[in-house]
């Protein structure tokens, strides 16, 4: 889009394989639509009306910058309590969400030209959001067939002397992997080598269905070189609340803050206490909700594998995406996502809007029930090119 009155920078075409699928899907009015990563159930009513109580009250003003106070505290006790983990008050600010909160640590640790090397496939907004801070984003590919583990030799071929961090997502969106410890703690060798930062995007850490999840930053060594973004989006299923948090040591915490106040100043007070009363009282919903994702991605992973030319690796490990791999049609991602769309209305995600490494893959978020999943699967299976018994 060339206008001069706009920031050159952001001439360059921004269109995505995702848009593309996505603007094609209005043609139709049955469309099954598998590719939102906003889950369908909604927040917990208890959250909502602890959130509606404390805005009567009062909460309608700016907060503190780094947030509310009460909030930071209850974050600091959830990591004891989950990790034994010991944080400080001033380690912790509340952001506008996760999103945000990337933009937050890009904008404070990145000089002009670093490099920052990425887990991929990864999270579509990751390379912008280092090209935003005028850093360079890497792609450090992970595969299948190593069941989508960080490759650490692969991770150390990539480093150079402007290397400053690396970006973690586990469990991950899109793949659904989980990093080992074993591989964290490679990492964390790496890391240390080479004097890196290491970014958790610790998104899904309620999605860890074979192993509890263990925080890279709790590994010996890692607190002062890992910055950790959370956020009650999906752990909560609290998308539209717009509320998560970073944790890092005190003087990242300061810059952040600084920062901060020049682009949303402060998150909204009632959003805060609705996290606040989420982290309150997480123990009485989430399991019922994490259970319900779990049942949707072994049922459509099964339900996957039972077709011709597509499988995906079982058992599910976390999130609720599955990474489906097409590659035995011969087509690319964008050519069967669209083929899917055409002839049974089901609406994928090619997988190279996550990074070049997933051509040949296709995202599935479980964000509906067992049923309409069902009905999906039916529709696919009734193509040519996957029904099993053609
Ligand atoms: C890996 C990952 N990071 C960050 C986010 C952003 O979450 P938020 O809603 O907190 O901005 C998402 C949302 O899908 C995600 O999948």
């Amino acid at each position: 889009m060339k206008n001069k009155y706009i920031a050159k920078r952001y001439w360059k075409d921004s269109s995505s394989p995702m848009g593309a699928v996505n603007a094609k899907a209005k043609q139709y009015d049955d469309v099954i639509n598998l590719s939102l990563g906003d889950p369908d159930l909604l927040t917990d009513k208890g959250v909502i009306e602890q959130a509606y109580k404390d805005t009567l009250a009062g909460h309608t003003k700016y907060t503190e910058f780094r947030g509310d106070p009460e909030l930071r505290a209850e974050i600091c006790k959830f990591y004891k309590d989950e990790y034994d983990m010991d944080v400080t008050d001033d380690e912790i600010i509340i952001t506008a969400a996760g999103t945000l909160a990337m933009h937050l640590v890009m904008e404070t640790i990145l000089d002009d030209g670093d490099e920052v090397i990425l887990q991929a496939p990864y999270f579509t907004p990751y390379p912008k959001q280092v090209e935003m801070s005028r850093g360079i984003p890497v792609e450090l590919p992970t595969y299948e067939e190593e069941d989508f583990q960080v490759n650490v030799e692969r991770l150390e071929s990539l480093i150079t002397e402007r290397t400053k961090a690396v970006v973690l997502n586990t469990p991950s969106n899109p793949t659904g992997s989980c990093l080992t410890v074993e591989t964290m703690e490679k990492i964390a060798a790496i890391a240390e080598k080479y004097d890196l930062l290491v970014v958790c995007d610790d998104i899904y850490t309620a999605f860890s269905y074979q192993n509890p999840f263990v925080p890279f930053a709790s590994l010996p060594g890692m607190r002062e070189r890992t910055i950790i973004i959370n956020t009650v989006s999906k752990n909560f299923t609290m998308t539209g609340w717009r509320v998560g948090n970073i944790i890092a040591p005190a003087d990242f915490i300061k810059v952040m803050t600084d920062v901060n106040m020049s682009v949303a100043f402060t998150v909204a007070a009632p959003t805060q206490r609705a996290a606040l009363a989420a982290y309150r009282t997480y123990k009485d919903f989430q399991p019922a909700m994490v259970k319900e994702y779990k049942k949707r991605v072994f049922y459509a992973a099964e339900r996957i594998n039972a077709l011709n030319n597509m499988h995906v690796l079982y058992p599910p490990k976390g999130a609720f995406y599955l990474f489906i791999n097409i590659k035995d049609t011969g087509l690319t991602s964008m050519e069967v996502a669209e083929k899917i769309l055409d002839e049974a209305h089901v609406l994928t995600l090619p997988g190279n809007a996550f990074g070049d490494c997933g051509e040949g893959f296709l995202r599935i978020a479980c964000t509906c029930g067992c049923e309409e999943l069902g009905k999906a699967f039916d529709r696919i299976g009734a193509m040519d090119l996957f029904n099993p018994n053609k």
